[in-house]
Parts: structure tokens; sequence; C-alpha cells
């Protein structure tokens, strides 16, 4: 199978968490796009959705679904993303498509995060895949030492690339990611910073696994309520 056909796989096999007669948060990317496109076959049966992007939020209008603004919902049983990088623990690494700010925001509404993801995302150790970063302009020279600095990480501002808070974004490479939890706090808290695409605090609670054999379910246990 290509990699377009599992993400597909994992898109429609994620209509099973959906709950029925709820609000269903959604995330961005490739395999999101596939799991809007299920989520159309069922869209009698939602009350809405909201939409961590400009690019969902147009995909699932295109399907008739309707979108509600973040403001409007207090709580919702499910969000459902893809990921970059997924560690053993539902650990991830998000922002490849810029849109990390707002995933994190409608993961924060959701009791459950279901990842979605093909084979290749899923890492021993996160870092891999340059973790993206949503900064302020001015701070992106003292936010590329400090990488460097406290890391060993070096960031690139992503060329050409503006957010839908119309803001840039770092890739920093060259990280090995051992304790997510405590570099995303240590990270989340430096000036000019908006958010790190580390999910930690917000993590997987079950992953669904595109891989040759089919779906494969990983699940993962909650994160401690003193990390959250
Ligand atoms: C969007 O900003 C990201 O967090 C995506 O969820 C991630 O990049 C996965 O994208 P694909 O599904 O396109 O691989």
């Amino acid at each position: 199978m290509t990699q377009d056909e599992l993400k597909a796989l994992v898109g429609h096999a994620a209509l099973a968490h959906v709950v029925r007669g709820a609000v269903i948060g959604v995330g961005t990317g490739s395999t999101v796009n596939h799991f809007i496109d299920a989520l159309g076959t069922i869209k009698a049966q939602l009350a809405g959705a909201v939409s961590s992007s400009d690019k969902s939020t147009e995909r699932l209008r295109a399907h008739g679904i309707r979108v509600l603004d973040a403001a409007e919902v207090e709580r919702i049983p499910v969000y459902v993303d893809g990921a970059d990088e997924i560690d053993p623990r539902g650990h991830m690494i998000k922002g490849g498509g810029a849109a990390l700010t707002r995933e994190k925001i409608v993961a924060d509404l959701a009791e459950r995060f279901v990842c979605i993801a093909d084979a290749s995302k899923r890492v021993d150790v996160l870092g891999r895949f340059a973790l993206p970063v949503e900064v302020i302009p001015m701070a992106v020279a003292q936010l590329t030492r400090r990488f460097a600095r406290q890391y060993g990480g070096d960031a690139r501002v992503r060329a050409g690339v503006r957010t839908d808070n119309g803001l840039p974004i770092l890739d920093v490479h060259g990280l090995r990611i051992t304790d997510p939890v405590a570099m995303e706090a240590e990270v989340n808290q430096w000036p000019g910073v908006v958010t790190v695409g580390i999910f930690a605090r917000h993590k997987a609670a079950l992953c669904l696994l595109g891989t040759a054999q089919g779906v494969q379910t990983l699940t993962f246990p909650a994160q401690p309520a003193a990390a959250r």
C-alpha cells in the first residue's frame, strides 16, 4: 500500500471513534483530509465540528458539515488529528502543516485525542522530524540562539510560511526529545514562543496506525493530572 492509502485507511477507521450526536474536533493535514471525507458520509449524525485550520474548515464546509467556533463549545468528547511523529507513550510532534497552535487549542477542548497516522510516523524517540515552533517575529534570532544553547538544536525559519495566525514557524533540527513533558513545559514559557509542536500534555489516548497488515490500534495511559 502507498503512504496515502495507509492514511486513507486510518482516516476511515477513525469514524468508529466519532461520538454520534456530539461535536467532533478536527485536526489538519493529508491524513485528516481522508477523515473529513469519511465524516461527510455521517454528517447527519453530527452536531457539528470544531476545526483547527482554515483548510480543514473549508473541506468540512464543502461536505456540508457545520463548523462551530471554538468559543461556542465548552467540551468535546473526541479530537481526531494526524501527527508528524508519535512515540511509544503517545507523545507527538505536530505542526508539519503549520496548524499546531489551533490544533493544541482544539485538543485542549477534548476528552480524548485520537491520533491517525501511517506507520512511518511511529518512532522510539521524538526529534528526527524537525520540531515546529510558532513564534513572534521579533523573537526569532533570540529563540534560535536559545535552542542552540539549551538543546543543541538548529532552528530555521520555515521559508514562505505564515500560520493561520499570521506568524512564522521555526523548525528545530537535530533534537533528541527524551523527556517531551519537560521540554514542552520549558519551551512554552520562553518569551516569543506562541506554541511548541510537542504534544505531551495533550498526548494521544489512542493511535490508529496504518500498516501493511491493516489498522493497528495503540492505546496509551492518560497523562497524570499534574502534567496537564
Ligand atoms: C498539521 O500542522 C500537523 O500537525 C499534521 O497533523 C501533521 O503534520 C500530519 O500531517 P499529515 O497527515 O499530512 O502527514
